[in-house]
């Protein structure tokens, strides 16, 4: 048990897991997505799913986790032993995003130096925002190295464990990505033309309850949810796992959403009136981080230093993500092979490691590889993980989450877990309901549109 460790504070604890949920999924996927399905309509489907979806599944998560003080798989066992493979589902999950995570990780600590080496005239050199990008991601050996970096940094993190490892560096990392995220967002909307990227982003557009594209835009807002918040991995399992037992659960699982949908906002307030002050295109992707905001960044004054700023705290938001990541799998090897925090650690970073050369090489050497997804398209090696960690297996935990919760084990041994410790669970009747009859089936849209199998319109 020495290996497992606890947070200290229900503080460092909320600073750890909206680490989880905040990350690139918040930065370049919400504002586009945002923009694209109907702005301030989409926030408020957005807000509406966070309640029927999001709430209720936070808080399943989060007391499986404190009740069975295990892993993903342990704890899934722990309740019923025919459900066990569906922790599995959350161990490939998490290898899959973590070794995809990692790449793109590296690809912002490149960032990060060139634009502080630009300051000094040594970044970017002659080359366009294009011609930069693609040189580098095409090299067969750079991105790597970087991708190395930052699963050094996580696996530093992991080793140094639960309380002065994962919460101490959330509690630092975190504020600091909120505060430079007001200096980008205050220069942002102080660009010329800056209305333009705000009215993009918000304009509220209600026609898709006219034009019969409602199902695709809760699809949409629901798909975008899970990946945002970490949920059906075991992620929130995991970190359940190391919670006090007065900590108050129902809280907790309004606070968290609540921070990672204010952050999303904030990053899409941040970067669109950038992209329309200079009339750039604001596709989704990567391409919107760093080609896009390259340009940006290029013509302002002290452009080279927002832009350090503003990867550094990409960074922050990946780092802390890519540490939840990874504890689901090494809490996985700790609890159930006995393995130390440094071995069980140094497994899945290799792993993941030797997992992202493809997922690296796919923009160079291998770039010609596609792959097939459900839906019959093809598509690069990191979509492919991308659609079969998050589209997949993501969606699909979540479905036997909720199977497991509302009719195996029967809502009523969450609501003893909430209710610990004298917690008033105000939410009781709602969130049985719910669990019951309705996310169930939010849920299983949201994996049969996701994955492609259903096949709406939908802009993913
Ligand atoms: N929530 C993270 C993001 O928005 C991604 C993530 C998924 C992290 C699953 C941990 C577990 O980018």
């Amino acid at each position: 048990m020495d290996n497992r460790g606890k947070f200290t504070s229900n503080f460092g604890f909320i600073m750890a897991a909206v680490g989880s949920a905040v990350g690139l999924g918040n930065l370049w996927a919400f504002p586009y997505k945002l923009g694209a399905n109907g702005g301030f309509a989409f926030l408020l489907i957005y807000i509406i799913m966070i309640f029927l979806v999001g709430f209720i599944l936070i808080i399943a998560e989060l007391a499986i986790g404190r009740k069975t003080k295990l892993n993903p798989v342990g704890a899934f066992r722990a309740l019923n032993k025919k459900f066990a493979f569906a922790g599995w589902f959350g161990i490939v999950a998490a290898f899959l995003i973590l070794s995809f995570y990692s790449v793109l990780g590296g690809w912002s600590i490149k960032y990060f130096f060139t634009y502080i080496m630009d300051i000094f005239g040594k970044g970017f050199g002659d080359l366009s925002g294009e011609a930069f990008f693609n040189n580098f991601i095409s090299d067969p050996v750079q991105p790597l190295i970087f991708t190395a970096m930052f699963i050094g940094i996580i696996f530093f993190i992991s080793i140094a464990g639960v309380e002065k490892g994962i919460e101490k560096s959330a509690k630092i990392m975190m504020p600091m990505l909120f505060f430079i995220l007001v200096i980008v967002i205050i220069r942002s909307v102080t660009l010329p033309n800056a209305m333009e990227g705000i009215k993009f982003i918000f304009k509220p557009d209600f026609s898709f309850l006219s034009n019969g594209k409602f199902g695709e835009v809760i699809a949409a807002a629901l798909s975008q949810m899970f990946f945002s918040l970490s949920l059906g991995m075991g992620a929130m399992i995991t970190y359940g796992s190391y919670l006090k037992k007065d900590a108050n659960i129902e809280k907790n699982a309004i606070l968290i959403p609540l921070f990672d949908t204010l952050i999303a906002v904030m990053a899409a307030i941040a970067i669109m009136p950038a992209v329309f002050s200079f009339n750039l295109d604001p596709a989704a992707g990567p391409g919107l981080l760093f080609v896009v905001l390259r340009e940006v960044f290029a013509s302002i004054p002290f452009g080279d230093i927002f832009g350090a700023a503003f990867f550094l705290l990409v960074i922050f938001a990946a780092v802390t993500s890519g540490v939840s990541l990874l504890e689901v799998v090494s809490s996985y090897f700790i609890d159930e092979k006995k393995f130390s925090r440094k071995k069980s650690a140094s497994i899945v970073c290799s792993t993941c490691f030797a997992l992202g050369i493809p997922v690296s090489l796919g923009f160079g050497l291998l770039k010609d590889v596609k792959l097939p997804q459900l839906n019959g398209v093809f598509v690069n090696i990191l979509d492919f993980y991308d659609y079969v960690g998050e589209y997949v297996l993501m969606t699909l935990g979540a479905f036997i989450l909720c199977i497991v919760v509302a009719y195996v084990i029967k809502p009523k041994t969450i609501v003893m877990e909430v209710e610990a410790n004298g917690n008033v669970f105000k939410s009781k009747k709602y969130w049985c309901f719910m669990m019951k009859f309705i996310t169930p089936l939010l849920v299983l849209l949201t994996f049969l549109t996701a994955t492609g199998i259903l096949n709406f319109q939908l802009i993913l």
